[in-house]
């Protein structure tokens, strides 16, 4: 919704975030990323006001208590280095080679933005579990977003349930570590195709008012050449510094994979100098000289670090290529939305939507189910009814945009095709947090005045523009350029240079594929077909890219989770990518949208838990059902939970609330 442009990230979970880091910079916190809804509408519903306004209070609160902190003041190092940030959390800058193949020099550097929710029990103590490593997706989602959103959260997933006061023996406890991968938000280089914000801004609302692929006669035409113009200058520029290598090259999931196994191997570093500080301490304290308990426990097995790991989305094709090039360093992989990693590299990405029009029959017959008061777009006549007068809004509004007269708060609009379009796919995605928000909206511009809608507009923007900083130190500066903006163009940089070959199409191949797609999925094909539009062109190749097998006998199992219908990760490729590794397991979560967190489960979230804590996998063929489903439909064992229960329940609505895709 709101500011986007024709290039966006698709396979993603990113957190829906707190943002307005550093005062004053205003960002653009809009497309699929980051949704930020400083909801300052008067009377806005109570819907409304619960599911959007908890993380900016959550944001907001957090960035209070760290005024000070700035990533640009930690001097990057090849050591983890922490500083306390974020309240809670601490940041460090790890420098990596750009090029891991090239010369060992300061322009062949990247410095990875790491943040750690630090385990609930000291990294000495028997019961700490190690570091699990998140990714939320995207290509181009934040792992630092995700942690300083998801990532308390996501420790009370996978820790004990008991206290740790109360630990019994095998309870562990775990670190939450989230990343920015190369090229992307707090990573650095960082990689910019938009000379400032205002540059950008310019072009994203100019996409936006141009409409999606499908919304006019002409909307090829338009979308082809904006394509063209992004992608040309982009992919050509030369970004190096002093006569390194270009960021561009070196973004592909290669070498995210290597600088996993870096972050991996760096973390066991840190570990042993913390369990060496621990032990000296507890000798002195205990007056003995050669104990060595703790030494021992916290040693780094340099060289042979494992990774514990769980991935959303694009984060399961990272997750998947890791294991096919170091099978022997995985512990634990819980990758959840699960891509193809065939579909992925080699293209044309045409089996994503297989199953995304069953969910928009389903939102309708929960809408049905439901009944007026739960879902305001019911209408009399059962789920058909209703799924008929959406296509007959859709279709009125295609060449009759409705017009939405200004007010103190937001200037005028227009609600176009478009946007019905957007906020349907928002619903695809999560069904159970965003189909209560479409069909409020679309009652809104069926029998309103579209007055809601255009401040849902209106909230996904910020305003940009260029500072006299920004003038003095010139294009690209960083003055001019804000980390997380670029998600257009790190999404299609990483896209574009995984899978070679795929922007090589004419204009006429290019509708034959969005045909298809349309054909596939009437609810979805539009917005697919522009992420590979999205690489037409694309001049940029991967330096390093590794080409598989993408199968291994990994030295722990992979759990692998999907839904029963997702949105862009359907079964069938959680099934595929579960034949390609031996031993591991598909656990399917029998609930509808993208990724299992978008439908609280308690039985997803325990096995997740029991894979974490002890290794084991849940038997094959296992389905969960999930607890809640949308327009407060619930399951049924919900009356009798145990307190336990209804705190991890809890935990994962939260998640869910503040999940973002697209
Ligand atoms: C349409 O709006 C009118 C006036 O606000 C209201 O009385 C009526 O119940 C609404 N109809 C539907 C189908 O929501
Ligand atoms: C970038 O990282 C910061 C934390 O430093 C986070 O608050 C923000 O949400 C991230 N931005 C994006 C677009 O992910
Ligand atoms: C896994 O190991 C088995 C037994 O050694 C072998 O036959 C098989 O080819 C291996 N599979 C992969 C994907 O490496």
């Amino acid at each position: 919704m709101g500011i986007k442009s024709t290039l966006e990230p698709r396979w993603s979970s990113q957190p829906r975030a707190m943002q307005k880091e550093q005062g004053s910079k205003v960002k653009m916190l809009c497309f699929w990323l980051l949704v930020v809804f400083a909801f300052a509408v008067t009377k806005p519903s109570r819907k409304f006001l619960k599911l959007w306004q908890e993380p900016n209070v959550l944001a907001d609160d957090r960035l209070a208590n760290s005024p000070s902190f700035e990533w640009s003041e930690i001097v990057a190092s090849n050591e983890l280095q922490y500083h306390d940030c974020y309240d809670g959390f601490q940041c460090a800058r790890l420098e990596v080679p750009m090029d891991y193949h090239g010369p060992i020099e300061s322009s062949n550097k990247v410095a990875l933005a790491v943040i750690r929710r630090p385990a609930r029990v000291p990294v000495n103590d028997p019961h700490y579990g190690g570091a699990v490593l998140i990714n939320p997706g995207g290509p181009g989602g934040s792992g630092v977003a995700k942690a300083l959103v998801h990532g308390a959260l996501i420790q009370q997933v996978v820790d004990a349930d008991r206290e740790p006061s109360e630990a019994e023996a095998e309870d562990k406890y775990f670190d939450i570590i989230g990343f920015d991968p190369r090229g992307i938000n707090r990573s650095t280089p960082i990689l910019s195709c938009f000379q400032d914000n205002f540059a950008r801004q310019v072009w994203t609302l100019q996409s936006e008012a141009e409409g999606i692929l499908g919304s006019s006669d002409g909307s090829l035409r338009l979308a082809w050449r904006r394509a063209r113009a992004l992608a040309d200058g982009c992919s050509s520029r030369d970004d190096s510094a002093d006569g390194g290598p270009s960021i561009l090259e070196h973004v592909n999931t290669t070498p995210v994979s290597a600088d996993i196994v870096e972050i991996i191997e760096r973390h066991g570093q840190w570990r042993e100098h913390q369990g060496i500080q621990a032990q000296e301490a507890f000798n002195k304290a205990h007056r003995c000289h050669n104990n060595l308990d703790i030494v021992s426990r916290t040693r780094w097995q340099r060289g042979m670090e494992k990774l514990q790991y769980w991935g959303f989305s694009y984060g399961t094709l990272i997750g998947s290529t890791f294991a096919s090039m170091y099978p022997e360093r995985v512990s634990r992989l819980a990758l959840d939305g699960v891509v193809s990693t065939d579909d992925y590299y080699n293209g044309p990405w045409n089996t994503n939507l297989v199953d995304t029009d069953q969910i928009f029959v389903r939102i309708f017959e929960y809408c049905n189910e439901a009944g007026p008061d739960q879902c305001p777009f019911w209408r009399p006549g059962g789920a058909k009814a209703i799924q008929a007068a959406y296509e007959k809004l859709l279709h009125d509004i295609w060449d009759d945009p409705l017009s939405v007269v200004g007010n103190k708060r937001r200037g005028p609009e227009i609600i176009t095709w478009s946007d019905i379009k957007s906020v349907t796919k928002n619903a695809l995605y999560q069904p159970v947090i965003l189909g209560p928000i479409m069909v409020e909206l679309l009652q809104d511009i069926t029998n309103g005045t579209g007055s809601l809608f255009a401040d849902y507009k209106e909230k996904s923007r910020v305003p940009a523009y260029r500072s006299n900083e920004c003038i003095l130190d010139g294009p690209y500066s960083e003055a001019c350029v804000s980390p997380g903006w670029n998600e257009v163009e790190a999404t299609a940089a990483v896209l574009c240079t995984d899978a070679e070959g795929i922007g090589s199409f004419t204009e006429d191949e290019f509708r034959e594929y969005w045909q298809s797609l349309k054909a596939l999925s009437s609810s979805m094909g539009d917005y697919w077909a522009e992420t590979r539009l999205a690489c037409g062109g694309w001049q940029k190749r991967a330096k390093w890219r590794f080409s598989g097998p993408f199968s291994a006998n990994t030295s722990h199992p992979i759990l692998w989770i999907g839904n029963t219908l997702d949105t862009v990760t359907p079964l069938r490729n959680a099934q595929y990518m579960n034949s390609q590794f031996p031993g591991s397991v598909l656990l399917q979560q029998d609930s509808e949208g993208h990724c299992s967190q978008t439908a609280p489960s308690l039985c997803t979230a325990k096995a997740v838990r029991k894979y974490f804590q002890t290794g084991l996998l849940p038997p094959v063929g296992t389905i969960c059902q999930p607890d809640i489903r949308p327009f407060n439909l619930q399951g049924d064992g919900l009356k009798d939970l145990s307190t336990k229960d209804s705190e991890l329940l809890d935990v994962l609505k939260q998640i869910a609330k503040t999940m973002h895709f697209p």
